[in-house]
């Protein structure tokens, strides 16, 4: 086959493929919600704003997420590597062995829509 051809045989493949491709899975807000609410709120309240009964003995408190700073500070990156390793010498503890990385993703993502009114 010439190689012209053979390339307008790839770019039609390939075109077909990303018309069929899927966009990347939006977060599952459902699920993150789920995981908030059994094991992040107790410390960082039902707003996201850290406002809880624990948070008088903590020191560091639990993080607002309402806050301006939060918002200008934490990148879901950032998040989802605090909520995984932890934040040591707080009462952040790691969760990496508690949920998987896709629970993890989940309830940063959550915590962004719900309290930080991110889009992403
Ligand atoms: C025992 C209380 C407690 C629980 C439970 C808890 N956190 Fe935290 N979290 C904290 C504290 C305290 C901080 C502040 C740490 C600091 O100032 O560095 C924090 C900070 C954070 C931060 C910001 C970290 C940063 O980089 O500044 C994120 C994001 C976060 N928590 C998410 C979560 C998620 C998601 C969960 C549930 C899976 C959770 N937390 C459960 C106490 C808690």
């Amino acid at each position: 086959m010439p190689a012209i051809a053979l390339k307008t045989v790839l770019m039609f493949a390939s075109a077909l493929f990303l018309a069929g491709a899927k966009p990347l899975p939006a977060p599952d807000l459902e699920k993150g919600k789920k995981i908030y609410v059994a094991t992040c709120q107790a410390c960082h309240g039902e707003k996201g704003d850290g406002q809880t009964f624990v948070a008088n003995v903590l020191n560091p408190p639990p993080r607002n997420f309402t806050s301006p700073a939060a918002k200008k500070e934490l990148t879901l990156e950032r998040m989802v590597r605090s909520v995984t390793r932890g934040r040591p010498g707080t009462a952040m503890m790691p969760w990496k062995d508690n949920l998987t990385a896709g629970e993890i993703r989940a309830a940063a993502a959550f915590i962004r829509r719900e309290f930080m009114e991110l889009r992403e």
